[in-house]
């Protein structure tokens, strides 16, 4: 089939059904329809309206429905900008996503089905992981952790790096996973941002059929890591490493370990975790999330949106590097005792197939995964798709951009064969949970985000903070909700400023979104100068620090073009010092040095030299007026410009 009829035929269904509905037959045996009947509303509407009257006593029934939080004198307290859940209780999410499963008759079920890039299978019961927890966690006892701790870990995707946040937030210790995609000198950035006292990493993991040295990135990243006393290392792959005094391998020191280890009881604000996020600065925030709100959060969610019950097979495709693994891959489904899978490596390794042969031998029921992913299988072809029985997925779901109706069509009609509701959730890093988000039951519209979930207030914002319908302006959200950051690491400043500041008491997500007649939202991007390339946030700034931080580079600017598969793609335009010959040599040497400095995804797909780049007098740069001239779009009003005549030379590199 030609490309053009392909797309014709995936708009004709669009065109023919614009709204998508759930079946009743479907609706009546979900989680959400259960409790909308317990608590006699009658259907979509009047739960949004409810739990939004009074979202205080909808999270009070949230909790008491899904965690063992008890005690406290008050479900929610705001200071602006800062909120306080579950008020007084003593509390720790292990509690939660492992030790009460151990003993409430999910001892043998599986927690997690891993499968690894070349094939290897192992099988984890939740009482496995709560034995591998509790080693590692009196292990990280031995060398001398204690609650509040900061340990950083740079862990790919094996069983082992949701074992080591566990057994961190099981000792009241503070994890700050970092993707393993992220370089050396950025893993150290983070390390010593949060002054981590302990490292967790490995040897090595495979990637397109390689081995990627980890071990000797951490190294490089120690280096200068002066907080780091222990390095605690899994051998994944039995690559040679280096050693260094302070490494221990990881089955060393597990070895005598006792499998019990008591969970320390917290007060269910302390944080559970910091992960850093890109923002406007070259430097990345340190997002903190605590116990109690977050694991509500998490939950709650889950156990509407994708309506996970006891014999689903759960398949989130993300890295736990990020937020979505980290809530949905770890805490969210070990919270509702769900069995999920987990994949090591790349989706087209070895052919373009391979997650749909996963889907087939796991009999997955619910599969969550990017716009990106989504785009890379179509490019490869549905005859991919078409060798496997996919007959197990009865929902799916996507993340991290938005989805371009032609992908969600595509993924309608060949990964859920016109029989799967397709939930496209919107949050953030920030919001630790998905926030607008259909639910099972709701009508749903290609390209929406659909509306806030119960609990949830969000609005369109013009600049003057008025609500407008039909127009893109600021998405914000109104009330505090229990997954919520809980401020910046060591930054109260820049927390206030980022998100508070512009609106006073209201969040303000970044994003640009507008709101239609029925109240759906569509979320177009982000408003700040931060790119979004494969789902993945990518600060300018940070990538213009990098590409400044090279000897031969004066100044850069750095803006995202639209891309078929990646959603953006980075283009930077380089002014290199003076004497200093512009070559394609140099543009490959300044594209590895970004990867050194950031890590592969941030490496600018083109680059172009040029003698100067548009600024304001004060010397701003105009990355607006660079994205505009580059797209060919029209650039607007430039006479402000200190070095208008710039402008052209941009027009000229394209
Ligand atoms: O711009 C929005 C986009 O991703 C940003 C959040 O990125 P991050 O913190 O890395 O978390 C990604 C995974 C939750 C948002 O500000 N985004 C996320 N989900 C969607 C989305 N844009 C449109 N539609 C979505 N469903």
């Amino acid at each position: 089939m030609t490309e053009e009829k392909k797309e014709m035929d995936l708009m004709v269904l669009l065109e023919e059904k614009r709204v998508f509905k759930p079946s009743e037959e479907f609706v009546k045996q979900t989680n959400v329809k259960k409790w909308m009947d317990e608590h006699n509303i009658k259907d979509y509407d009047e739960l949004l309206k409810k739990s939004g009257d009074n979202p205080e006593q909808f999270w009070d029934e949230r909790a008491k429905d899904l965690s063992s939080l008890n005690g406290y004198s008050k479900v929610m307290e705001w200071n602006p900008p800062y909120v306080k859940w579950f008020v007084g209780a003593k509390y720790n999410i292990v509690n939660d996503a492992l030790d009460r499963h151990v003993t409430d008759g999910k001892k043998d079920k599986i927690a997690y089905i891993f499968e690894g890039e070349h094939g290897d299978v192992r099988k984890l019961t939740y009482n496995d992981l709560y034995i591998e927890v509790n080693k590692l966690a009196n292990a990280l006892k031995n060398l001398g952790v204690k609650k509040g701790d900061r340990i950083s870990i740079y862990l790919p995707m094996i069983p082992e790096l949701p074992i080591a946040m566990l057994a961190c937030a099981k000792i009241g210790a503070i994890h700050s996973v970092v993707f393993s995609g992220f370089s050396a000198l950025a893993f150290r950035n983070r390390v010593n941002d949060c002054e981590s006292k302990i490292v967790i990493t490995c040897d090595g993991f495979y990637r397109k059929g390689k081995i990627v040295d980890l071990k000797k990135q951490a190294d490089e990243a120690l280096e200068n890591a002066p907080t780091v006393e222990n390095v605690i290392v899994y051998k994944r792959t039995g690559n040679e490493v280096g050693w260094n005094e302070k490494d221990h391998w990881w089955h060393e020191i597990v070895k005598d370990m006792p499998e019990t280890c008591e969970t320390e009881k917290i007060d269910a604000n302390d944080p559970l975790y910091i992960l850093y996020t890109s923002g406007t600065t070259g430097k990345p925030k340190g997002i903190m999330h605590a116990h109690g709100g977050y694991s509500v959060g998490t939950a709650s969610t889950l156990n509407w949106v994708f309506d996970l019950k006891e014999n689903d097979v759960w398949w989130c495709a993300a890295d736990i590097g990020w937020v979505t693994g980290h809530s949905y891959i770890v805490y969210g489904p070990l919270i509702l005792g769900v069995t999920s899978v987990m994949y090591e490596g790349a989706p087209d390794y070895p052919a373009p197939d391979r997650w749909w042969s996963i889907v087939e031998k796991y009999k997955v029921s619910v599969l969550y995964t990017s716009p990106t992913a989504i785009r890379l299988f179509m490019r490869h072809g549905e005859e991919w798709v078409e060798k496997h029985d996919l007959s197990s997925l009865r929902l799916l779901g996507s993340v991290g951009e938005p989805i371009n109706p032609e992908a969600w069509m595509w993924y309608y009609k060949y990964i859920g064969r016109e029989k799967c509701q397709i939930m496209d959730t919107w949050w953030q890093t920030e919001t630790g949970s998905f926030v607008i988000s259909p639910l099972p039951i709701t009508p749903l519209k290609p390209g929406s985000a659909t509306k806030p979930l119960p609990g949830f207030r969000a609005e369109v914002y013009n600049e003057g903070g008025n609500p407008i319908l039909n127009a893109g302006g600021n998405l914000v959200l109104l009330n505090p909700w229990p997954g919520m950051l809980r401020g910046l690491y060591k930054a109260p400043d820049k927390y206030m400023e980022t998100y508070w500041k512009k609106f006073p008491d209201t969040y303000l997500a970044g994003d640009v979104a507008r709101k239609d007649d029925d109240g759906y939202f569509w979320v177009q991007g982000r408003a700040d100068d931060v790119l979004n390339v494969s789902g993945h946030r990518i600060g300018n700034s940070e990538v213009e620090s990098a590409l400044v931080s090279h000897p031969k580079t004066a100044e850069a600017a750095v803006i995202g073009k639209p891309h078929k598969v990646k959603g953006e793609s980075l283009i930077a335009f380089v002014v290199l010092k003076e004497g200093i010959e512009p070559n394609d040599e140099l543009r490959i040497e300044l594209r590895d040095h970004v990867g050194k400095e950031i890590g592969k995804i941030a490496r600018p797909d083109e680059i172009w030299f040029v003698n100067d780049v548009p600024k304001t007098r004060s010397g701003k740069i105009m990355r607006r007026v660079i994205r505009a001239k580059a797209i060919g779009a029209p650039v607007g009003d430039i006479s402000t410009l200190a070095n208008p005549e710039s402008v052209e030379e941009i027009g000229r590199a394209k």
